[in-house]
């Protein structure tokens, strides 16, 4: 399944607010053909943070897809917490997305465009939330969010 190579980032989010504002950087350097996978219970945090990226983002988990406007392409923002098997044409698809941003909370089956993914894992701690960050744009993610 999903592979943590290479080198790893981690992020500190103290609140809503802060993990709204870790969206939008990320969101700053988002480009066509990025994309991003967010791992993580329900609850972590995933579609707070898309809402940093799409103000009006809400969560995918009953239309399995929703799309929106972002700079001079799309956002394709999935869920697939709910899809309990494959779902071919779906991923056809998924697969057919070109010059767009693909987001996939739930990546629970592997698709080939998830190979060149950054994979971001939201924990759930008492009194905050953790985002590791991996893969393709770790580090660009990370010095966006820690420039502040
Ligand atoms: N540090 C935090 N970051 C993000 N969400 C937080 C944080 N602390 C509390 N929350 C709350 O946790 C919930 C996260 O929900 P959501 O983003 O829909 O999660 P997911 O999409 O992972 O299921 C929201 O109700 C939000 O207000
Ligand atoms: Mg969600």
């Amino acid at each position: 399944m999903l592979k943590f190579e290479g080198e790893t980032f981690k992020v500190l989010i103290k609140d809503e607010k802060e993990m709204i504002k870790f969206g939008s950087k990320v969101g700053s350097c988002l480009e066509k053909g990025d994309v991003l996978l967010l791992e993580g219970k329900l609850g972590s945090g995933k579609t707070t943070f898309v809402r940093g990226i799409i103000k009006d983002a809400f969560s995918p988990s009953f239309t399995l897809l929703n799309k929106y406007n972002f700079k001079d392409t799309q956002i394709y923002h999935f869920d697939f917490y709910r899809l309990e098997k494959p779902d071919y044409d779906l991923f056809i698809e998924l697969e057919e997305v070109e010059d767009a941003v693909v987001i996939v909370e739930w990546p629970k089956f592997d698709i080939p465009i998830f190979e060149k993914s950054t994979i971001l894992k939201f924990i759930i701690f008492e009194d905050h939330r953790e985002v590791i960050i991996c893969g393709e744009k770790a580090r660009e993610f990370y010095q966006s969010y820690s420039k502040k």
